[in-house]
């Protein structure tokens, strides 16, 4: 692949963010070039091999849904962690029929759990991580939730990388994009702790009878300007590097992924910077990892050759995500009273008030947890867990296909 190198890179603390970087090839042939990182298939294929992939679910098309799992390069291991209905259809059943039919085609390892099965929840109270959990012990609603179940699996499988890629994606060929630019961060990175996020070079609309490739959401655009300047009223100088606020397509190494707290539901990927800020940056009272101060964080934002087409969801959704990142960027250490008062303005259509807005459920790192545990638990009782890897018997699914029935998605 041959990737832009980025021109500037901000430092805050112990953490770098590197300014956008774009893809100028998928593919290259190792002409040298100053201003350009040339990256070996070989380089990017090792990565693949080390990288699991979590694709949380809710009640996707499952058209798309497979077309997300095909486009995952074989290397990688996938794990889905899906949130979907169980009555009055059992869509995880008709997802999990999805998942073997691919296994079954291609081999590639697959791994998928049901958020809510009660073992999971068990699993979560046995290795002393309550802090996802409802009254009733389940795990509670929300993307986070299902991503840290994803991180879990893909530590106690010994991968060294994670990414996360939706599940509502139009585009398989975006998907695979995705996956390539994440272990090309990796393989430019210097520091164990090193996260990778994409921004989206359009995403496109259909305004009136055409496409409109639109560059910039309402969300990501009034996120990225409360981080940068978050950044800017600390350093005192302006600075407009951070523009993958709400990436939801992101990959970590799992070093770094097990020191992070999470921010519930969608307001994970903007709580990744103002954590990084709080707890890396300029003005840390404490250093709680050592290691990982003196190592560096390091974000690569990348832009994707690949516009971005998915699900549209609303404005009651997009509210709901604008008020999850802002309220993260309310309550960071770093937020003085003018960024406080600034962002009431921008919240008050949709809070109706000039209230606070109210704090994100935060929780604290993953890294403590015995993960080999915590799968070992899910294999031997949660009745959605299903692991398929290469010496995974025959299923049923496969016994049809081999009749003549072929899967086909609903
Ligand atoms: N396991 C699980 N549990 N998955 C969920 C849940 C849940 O409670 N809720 C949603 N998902 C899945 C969806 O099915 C989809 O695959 C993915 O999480 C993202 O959810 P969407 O509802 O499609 O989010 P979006 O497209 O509006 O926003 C996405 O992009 C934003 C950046 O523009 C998300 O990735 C955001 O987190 C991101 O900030």
């Amino acid at each position: 692949m041959l990737i832009e190198l980025p021109r500037h890179t901000e430092i805050f603390g112990s953490v770098k963010i590197h300014e956008l970087q774009r893809v100028i090839k998928l593919d290259s042939g190792g002409a040298e070039n100053p201003r350009a990182c040339d990256i070996t298939w070989e380089d990017i294929k090792s990565i693949l091999k080390r990288l699991a992939i979590v694709v949380p679910v809710k009640n996707e098309n499952l058209h798309l849904l497979d077309g997300v799992l095909r486009a995952i390069p074989f290397d990688c291991t996938v794990i889905i962690v899906s949130n979907s209905d169980r009555v009055p259809q059992d869509v995880h059943k008709m997802e999990r029929e999805v998942i073997t039919n691919i296994h079954n085609l291609s081999r590639q390892e697959f791994l998928c759990i049901h958020q809510k099965d009660p073992e999971v929840g068990f699993a979560f109270h046995d290795v002393g991580y309550d802090y996802l959990l409802d009254k009733s012990r389940l795990v509670r609603d929300g993307k986070s939730e299902g991503m840290i179940i994803g991180m879990l699996l893909a530590k106690s499988l010994g991968k060294d990388f994670i990414g996360f890629v939706d599940a509502d994606n139009y585009v398989p060929g975006s998907v695979r994009e995705y996956v390539l630019d994440y272990a090309a961060g990796f393989c430019m990175s210097k520091t164990p702790y090193t996260m990778v996020r994409l921004h989206w070079r359009y995403k496109p609309k259909v305004v009136e009878d055409r496409l409109y490739f639109k560059k910039w959401g309402r969300v990501s655009a009034t996120t990225n300007r409360y981080l940068n300047l978050l950044l800017s009223i600390c350093t005192g100088f302006e600075t407009e590097v951070v523009l993958t606020g709400n990436a939801g397509e992101h990959a970590l190494t799992t070093d770094l992924a097990g020191i992070m707290k999470y921010s519930t539901g969608y307001s994970v990927e903007p709580y990744h910077f103002v954590y990084l800020f709080d707890e890396f940056g300029q003005r840390v009272k404490e250093i709680l990892y050592p290691d990982a101060c003196n190592a560096g964080v390091e974000i690569f934002q990348i832009e994707t050759l690949n516009p971005h087409l998915h699900e549209e969801k609303g404005q009651s959704h997009i509210n709901d995500m604008l008020l999850g990142s802002l309220s993260t960027v309310y309550h960071s250490a770093l937020c003085n009273d003018e960024v406080m008062s600034e962002l009431l303005d921008d919240l008050v259509d949709i809070l109706q008030s000039w209230e606070t807005p109210p704090p994100n459920v935060v929780m604290p790192p993953i890294g403590g947890i015995d993960a080999v545990n915590f799968a070992k638990l899910l294999e031997s009782h949660a009745e959605t867990f299903t692991w398929l890897h290469e010496t995974t018997v025959k299923s049923e699914i496969e016994e049809e296909y081999l009749k003549g029935e072929s899967f086909q998605a609903v």
